[in-house]
């Protein structure tokens, strides 16, 4: 068990032959180190319950707490909160158990089944940043809920279906009329290779989505051709089917170079199987109503502080719509799966329609009130001018765009001497993607931010560059070392042992960032830890100390360092390169 859920279960069977409550004993980072490692503030709401003097309480706590031989000192300090810290042998013992194995200093949870969708591309239409943000927050929230223990499934949830189909059909129509795909009589066996790459792709569809909006004409006919692939043309869906798949495997190779992978590969056009269940059960639930010649489910409650419109569910011709797909997708994820929770990683300009989503599914049965639906909403990556991100000609900025203008940001600090070229676009690669990475998961995830090309590619502060290159010294100096036989023997200084404080830190980071779905908490935790190392490494000659316990304690600490970085950056699907 870690060291804090280990204290955590001390405090408690102490409170639990005084006869205090509290649930959820939480241990906090301490608000001033001077006074202690670590602080519990829980005596406050127990005096309050119980009508007591919370200085009182804490006095009590501590006396039963002092029993136990692993404290140094516990401190009451204020109106009530007890400072806590280790003895010296406690900690060292610690610190050797964890060296072994570095998850040991993580809270485990009941496992329970989560399902993520995240990512949310749509076929036939590039990446953008939003999707980025998806992508990046959804990676790293999957591995570290299976971090703490739960089996978690992941869906990229395709948008495969809509208008865009019409659009780019419509655009490949007009320049091979010839293909088979568009002759009705046709009965022979289709290619089986596309006729159109996704470089024609991604031209067609800017192309044809502009002058719909401005040609009423060409916007007719597009909802003609989507329509009719919707009803099963068969041509239509054959080329439908070579653009999917040309569209995925080029997703892929993006989603591949910033280290996001999905269990499943599902679309919202798998649903339909399950549209028909979906509406009856809709209909037996009496959710159903038919409003100004649509099919909507109210979902508006009581005390809601402001209206939360119906959500149209079926068109008056009894066609589905994307609200209805999403029902669908949610029944047959349940169905198959039977999760414990699920949770969305979409823009918080999605709120609305989620809550009314979240709302129809638990009115109409769809979704019992044992499976939690969670929406995780983040804000928008802005430009300077505080506007969503766009290109230098106003366009939407592309994710592979936005990847390159890292990369030759970051190039200019790379190593350029005795590094093969090869490797040297690995590197370039890697150090792009951990600033880009780094960047979009340190402000708190709802806010908006603006993206700073030159300050997050920079390799000073708190930025993705500073955190690998921090790691890539601990390797090197632990290489150099030639050292293999070290561990925590004794604690020397002031310094260490704000840095031993930072590793027990992380299972508290872990915990909230959990609970919380907060990924900052993890990237402000990682600078400083490493602001803290990277002092101590300045301020020691670590392997030519010749205090042989002394050079053996401080290299041990160097890896645990090193360690701690290693699996919160994997969690964050951030990739540590050997140079840079
Ligand atoms: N494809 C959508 C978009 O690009 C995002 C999908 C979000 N997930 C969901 N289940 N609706 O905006």
């Amino acid at each position: 068990m870690d060291i804090i859920s280990e204290t955590k279960s001390k405090i408690k069977d102490v409170l639990n032959i005084l006869g205090y409550e509290d649930d959820l004993v939480l241990i906090h980072s301490s608000s001033r180190p001077e006074l202690g490692q670590f602080q519990y503030n829980g005596a406050m709401q127990i005096a309050k319950n119980m009508k007591l003097n919370p200085v009182e309480i804490s006095k009590k706590i501590v006396e039963k707490l002092n029993r136990y031989d692993c404290f140094e000192n516990l401190n009451i300090a204020g109106p009530g909160f007890i400072n806590i810290s280790f003895n010296s042998k406690y900690l060292i013992q610690y610190l050797n158990k964890i060296q072994q194995d570095i998850s040991l200093n993580i809270k485990k949870y009941p496992k329970k089944k989560v399902f993520i969708d995240y990512g949310g591309p749509n076929v036939a239409k590039a990446l953008h940043v939003g999707h980025l943000r998806s992508s990046n927050i959804g990676e790293a929230l999957k591995r570290l809920a299976k971090l703490v223990g739960n089996d978690v499934i992941s869906d990229v949830h395709l948008g495969d279906i809509g208008r865009q189909s019409g659009m780019v059909i419509y655009g490949i129509r007009e320049r091979f009329p010839n293909l088979v795909y568009f002759d009705d009589k046709y009965i022979g066996e289709y290619p089986k290779e596309s006729p159109v790459t996704n470089e024609d792709l991604e031209k067609i569809y800017p192309e044809i989505s502009l002058r719909a909006k401005e040609d009423e004409a060409v916007m007719e006919e597009v909802r003609n051709i989507t329509a009719e692939l919707d009803r099963g043309n068969k041509g239509y869906n054959h080329l439908w089917n070579h653009i999917k798949k040309v569209s995925i495997d080029n997703i892929k190779k993006t989603f591949d170079k910033i280290n996001v992978s999905f269990d499943l590969w599902e679309g919202e056009s798998d649903c339909y199987p399950y549209i028909n269940d979906v509406i009856k059960l809709l209909q037996n639930n009496n959710c159903l109503e038919e409003s100004e010649g649509a099919y909507v489910v109210y979902v508006g409650e009581d005390n809601d502080k402001f209206e939360i419109p119906p959500l149209i569910v079926l068109k008056s011709d009894g066609t589905s719509l994307y609200a209805t797909r999403e029902l669908a997708t949610v029944y047959s994820r349940i169905k198959r799966f039977n999760p414990d929770e699920i949770w969305y990683v979409v823009d918080n300009r999605q709120c609305m329609y989620f809550t009314q989503v979240f709302r129809s599914l638990y009115k109409s049965g769809i979704v019992d009130n044992k499976t939690k639906l969670e929406f995780i909403g983040f804000g928008t990556m802005n430009g300077k001018d505080g506007k969503p991100f766009k290109t230098r000609d106003g366009g939407v900025m592309k994710l592979e765009n936005l990847l390159d203008e890292i990369k030759k940001e970051s190039n200019q600090y790379l190593e350029k001497e005795g590094i093969e070229e090869t490797e040297k676009e690995e590197i370039a690669n890697k150090v792009s993607v951990a600033a880009l990475k780094y960047a979009d998961l340190l402000p708190n995830r709802e806010k908006d931010y603006v993206f700073d090309l030159k300050k997050f590619s920079s390799l000073e502060g708190k930025t993705g560059p500073y955190i690998i290159y921090s790691c890539i010294r601990i390797k090197s100096l632990l290489k150099k070392s030639g050292e293999d036989n070290y561990k925590v023997a004794s604690i020397y200084s002031k310094t260490e042992k704000d840095i031993i404080t930072k590793i027990l830190e992380m299972s508290i980071v872990i915990d909230s960032s959990y609970r919380n779905k907060t990924l900052s908490d993890i990237t402000e935790y990682l600078y400083e830890l490493d602001s803290l190392y990277n002092k101590f490494y300045s301020e020691n000659r670590i392997i030519t100390e010749l205090n042989e316990d002394k050079r053996k304690s401080w290299i041990a600490i160097s890896e645990l360092v090193y360690k701690v970085n290693k699996i919160l950056l994997d969690t964050l699907a951030i990739e540590i390169p050997e140079k840079m």
